[in-house]
């Protein structure tokens, strides 16, 4: 969602920041600005539209060498994306710029306070009463923090935000409560991002804020305080991305380099984790001993979206491994049903990103209520990853397409460690545990064959692509893969899909079957591939065509295509058939000429509600 640039040093600011907008694109927007400071003037640049619209609207004037800045990307929530709207948003007499990702719960009070003092309002946003009420503490302040703290004591609400004052020339104060904020520590600059990607290409030094933190950033370095003004004391962490992480790197798109890079993102997740003589996985981020892990009775999983479907794939994993009962629930759901905490049960907050609103307020509503909860994030220093405390990263590597891949996989990875050792402080044998820890340690050279068959799966998504409509089916372990096909496929090529348990169709779904309705079936080679084969046959039997995904052997001609998963141990198939779905939505998006890293309405993080 929005995305935060600030600058200040010796460089001239604007291409700094417009690069770093650049950077956060994907995060996802819909309009762009910068404002950068020059002998006491603050020039203003928005623009609705692309960053590249913004580089073009700058190009129309002459180049300002201002060596301090602060730029945004805005994603629509007070008003509609225009000029008008764009952010940064500055007060009457133009003193105070200001950036802001969140939402202010109560702009509608600011706001109608500020229009009683006589204050004139000229965008829709929440974020331009920031601008005016920053402007009128100044006078009773010692400093633009004191100001901006004083002003932050009146708003309820989620920021991230950066403010520019034109009376203080290199000079930036910055703000967190909700939405991410990181410095970075650059020798003789700082910069300032919502998000670690505008920032590597320039340092690795960083300083994440955590919430109710603010700072003051000058070119030789930053100090942090409270919002009750106390001091923090803060040193910067060196992070390990390098800046082509964030590069194509000669792929076409993200999405197609992130499903490339899932073998060694594999690896990396289980690089020092298996344990071969005692059959079983080290995660010594969860913080929990043997002792605590026998006392977890149950496991619940939340996530969003597609982290929530690997969240179900991990509790059939709990469940077969572990045999303790598991589930999963959407963590957008939770915190509003008034949910039973117990004591006993294991929470796993899963996010890539660690900054999804309803998964950091899910997992506030359990430490409130003491139940006692884990992180499974792919960002180190994200919110969740912070608000829990201890869990298990996911190593995936950053990921910047919006269609979550790589970092999905290594959720179900991560889980069946997971699965694995809660099962070996129990009953699974070392001989069962063995051939799960030799299951996984294949799983990079496995996902590297299912990729290999790339062409083959292009050529099914020519021969589908132009379907209105698809079902993906698919039982037990075959079911949260399922979701994740039709989610995956919905998201980037906007065709309509729908996942059912493959055993629920004959209960209503079946009557949409026929000639134009094809059908995803998931066909692990398990004790249910007879019934799986059965489903094949009743669709079959309505006119309706049938992709098959499997790694058993089918009756010859039973279904239309066939795409292929190779053989591993059962509990891990989710992992293995969930890539064929990626690369189908892949060809189809890409067939029907789609955006395929920006997909429509969508954004990588979702910070809002
Ligand atoms: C789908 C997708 C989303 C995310 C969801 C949660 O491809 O990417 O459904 O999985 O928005 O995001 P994170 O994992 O960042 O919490």
């Amino acid at each position: 969602m929005c995305g935060i640039v600030g600058y200040t040093g010796t460089r001239e600011a604007t291409p700094v920041l417009v690069e770093g907008l650049h950077r956060l694109e994907y995060r996802g927007y819909d309009s762009a600005g910068v404002a950068v400071l020059r002998r006491g003037k603050v020039g203003v640049t928005k623009t609705a539209g692309r960053v590249r619209d913004l580089r073009d609207r700058l190009a129309e004037s002459p180049p300002n060498p201002a060596t301090v800045g602060i730029a945004h990307t805005r994603w629509a929530t007070h008003g509609e994306p225009s000029d008008r709207n764009a952010h940064p948003h500055l007060d009457t007499e133009g003193r105070i710029a200001v950036v802001h990702n969140g939402i202010i719960e109560n702009a509608e009070q600011l706001r109608a306070r500020l229009t009683a003092r006589g204050v004139e309002l000229v965008s829709e946003t929440d974020t331009e009463a920031l601008a005016h009420m920053i402007a009128a503490e100044l006078a009773a302040a010692d400093s633009l923090e004191d100001a901006v703290r004083a002003a932050l004591r009146h708003v309820e609400g989620t920021y991230g935000l950066v403010v520019l004052d034109r009376t203080r020339p290199d000079e930036l104060v910055v703000a967190r409560n909700g939405s991410p904020i990181v410095l970075g520590v650059g020798d003789g600059e700082m910069f300032v991002a919502s998000d670690v990607a505008a920032l590597v290409h320039h340092t690795q030094r960083v300083v994440f804020l955590d919430d109710g933190e603010l700072a003051t950033v000058h070119p030789g370095g930053y100090r942090t305080s409270t919002l009750e003004a106390r001091r923090t004391s803060k040193e910067p962490t060196t992070v390990e991305l390098a800046a082509d992480d964030y590069e194509l790197g000669g792929h076409s798109d993200f999405m197609r380099k992130e499903m490339a890079e899932q073998p060694e993102a594999v690896a990396r997740a289980l690089r020092g984790r298996l344990d071969d003589r005692f059959a079983t996985a080290h995660l010594g981020g969860l913080g929990l001993d043997p002792m605590a892990l026998r006392a977890v009775r149950r496991v619940k999983f939340l996530g969003c979206g597609s982290a929530y479907y690997a969240g179900q794939m991990g509790a059939t994993l709990v469940e077969e491994l572990a045999r303790i009962p598991a589930d999963a629930e959407p963590a957008s759901e939770f915190r509003y049903r008034d949910p039973v905490v117990d004591p006993d049960t294991l929470y796993v907050a899963i996010s890539q990103s660690g900054e999804t609103l309803d998964t950091l307020a899910a997992v506030q509503e359990l430490r409130r209520k003491g139940g006692r909860v884990i992180g499974a994030v792919n960002v180190v220093g994200s919110a969740i990853a912070r608000e829990c405390g201890s869990g298990v990263f996911l190593h995936a590597g950053p990921e910047v397409s919006v269609a979550s891949t790589k970092a999905l996989t290594n959720m179900t990875v991560s889980f069946a460690m997971l699965a694995l050792l809660l099962g070996r402080v129990r009953d699974l044998s070392a001989a069962a545990g063995l051939r799960v820890v030799t299951g996984l340690r294949a799983l990079p050279e496995r996902i590297e064959e299912v990729l290999a068959d790339d062409e083959r799966v292009r050529e099914v998504a020519k021969r589908y692509a132009h379907a209105r409509h698809m079902f993906f089916l698919g039982r037990v372990r075959g079911w949260p893969v399922a979701r994740e096909g039709a989610q995956k496929l919905k998201e980037i090529s906007y065709v309509h899909a729908e996942a059912y348990q493959a055993a629920e169709l004959k209960h209503g779904p079946l009557a949409l079957i026929d000639a134009d309705m094809p059908s995803v079936v998931l066909v692990p080679d398990d004790d249910l591939l007879a019934k799986n084969i059965g489903t094949i046959e009743q669709i079959k039997a309505r006119g309706g065509p049938v992709i098959a995904v499997t790694n058993a052997e089918l009756p010859a001609g039973l279904a239309d295509e066939v795409l292929r998963v190779p053989r591993g141990e059962p509990e891990l198939d989710p992992i293995l058939l969930t890539v064929p779905l990626q690369l189908l939505a892949y060809h189809i998006a890409a067939e029907l000429g789609r955006d395929i890293d920006k997909p429509r309405n969508l954004a990588k993080s979702v910070t809002v509600e």
